[in-house]
């Protein structure tokens, strides 16, 4: 069978997608191929000037595009509950919402305003909390809600009893985790929309390894020397075989995000070479994010971290 590609992706035209950090990566290229295919976009992100550059982008790209800029960090609580309330001011039904900002393994703990781990908090906790605000939208539009997990979730654990790494806080464990409780959430999330009504379909997806800033904004980010070895030795010489480039980490998304055979409560990523790489399909969730009790759980927990419930 041929491979799924952006030519799979069915007419979007009439579709309103919102799509967090879509300033560069793989949401930047989400933004664009939706948007090539006749969705309106809003680009959700935290810098603005970077967010009319990828306007300016897409607009260049596909002159009759339908998209536009607004600010979310997802740092910030009180960032959240503006966007989404300047959203639900429209009264517009979302039919799309990809929850794919990320920052990844920052070297040293950093704490939000809110008092929140910041991988944890921008990761997830601030996608909790927009979907959760969003809810009526995206149930009027009979959304296809998608978060963003990793091959990362194989490894992380969740630490109920600490879930802001207060305490020996590690860089890559903590966004193993944080990328676990997305693929946890998305899960749950389809689970208690069927059981409640919502009528949203959550698809989870993760990119496999893609060549985008992620790299260069988290682990190297106070790290001259490995900066320097990772541009003359990984980037030209291993990079390319493991990895491939943020346009193609965005099929998995893509695909969660608009095709119709991929159900509810599904995982897709990459394919190939343990994930890392190739075409997009079915991707393995570990035993730990399918625990039904851990994630009910997860949720409750999630809930009275924020002060958010769902349905709100
Ligand atoms: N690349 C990979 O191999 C890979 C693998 C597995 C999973 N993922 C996941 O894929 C998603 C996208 O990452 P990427 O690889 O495309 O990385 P990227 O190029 O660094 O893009 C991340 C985006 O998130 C935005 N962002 C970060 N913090 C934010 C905040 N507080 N509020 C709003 N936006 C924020 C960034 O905005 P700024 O431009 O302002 O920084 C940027 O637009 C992440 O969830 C990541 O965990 C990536």
């Amino acid at each position: 069978m041929p491979h799924w590609t952006t030519a799979n992706i069915p007419d979007q035209t009439g579709k309103r997608a919102i799509v967090t950090g879509s300033t560069g990566g793989t949401g930047y290229e989400t933004a664009l191929e939706l948007a090539r295919k006749g969705a309106e976009i809003v680009i959700a992100a935290r810098n603005p000037a970077k967010g009319e550059d990828a306007v300016r982008r897409i607009r260049r790209a596909v002159p009759t595009a339908q998209v536009r800029f607004e600010a979310l960090d997802l740092a910030d609580q009180a960032s959240v509950v503006a966007f989404a309330d300047r959203m639900l001011a429209t009264g517009r039904p979302i039919d799309i919402l990809v929850n794919n900002a990320g920052v990844m393994a920052l070297p040293t703990r950093e704490v939000t305003g809110d008092g929140f781990e910041m991988q944890l908090a921008t990761n997830y906790l601030g996608h909790f909390a927009l979907t959760a605000r969003l809810l009526p939208l995206l149930t009027a539009g009979r959304a296809r809600v998608v978060q963003l997990s990793s091959i990362a979730h194989r490894r992380g654990r969740i630490r109920f009893d600490d879930l802001n790494h207060a305490t020996g806080y590690r860089a890559w464990p903590v966004y193993a985790q944080s990328k676990l409780a997305m693929l946890m959430f998305g899960l749950e999330l389809d689970r208690r929309s069927a059981a409640n009504g919502w009528g949203l379909t959550s698809v989870v997806a993760h990119p496999g390894y893609a060549r985008t800033g992620l790299i260069a904004n988290g682990p190297l980010v106070r790290a001259p020397f490995q900066r320097a070895v990772m541009a003359v030795i990984l980037r030209p010489l291993i990079e390319p075989l493991i990895s491939h480039s943020a346009a193609a980490g965005a099929l998995p998304i893509l695909m969660a995000a608009t095709d119709p055979s991929v159900a509810g409560g599904a995982y897709v990523g990459a394919t190939r070479l343990m994930e890392l790489k190739g075409p997009p399909g079915p991707a393995k969730a570990e035993p730990q994010a399918l625990d039904t009790a851990a994630a009910a759980r997860l949720w409750e927990a999630t809930e009275a971290m924020l002060g958010v419930r769902f349905p709100i």
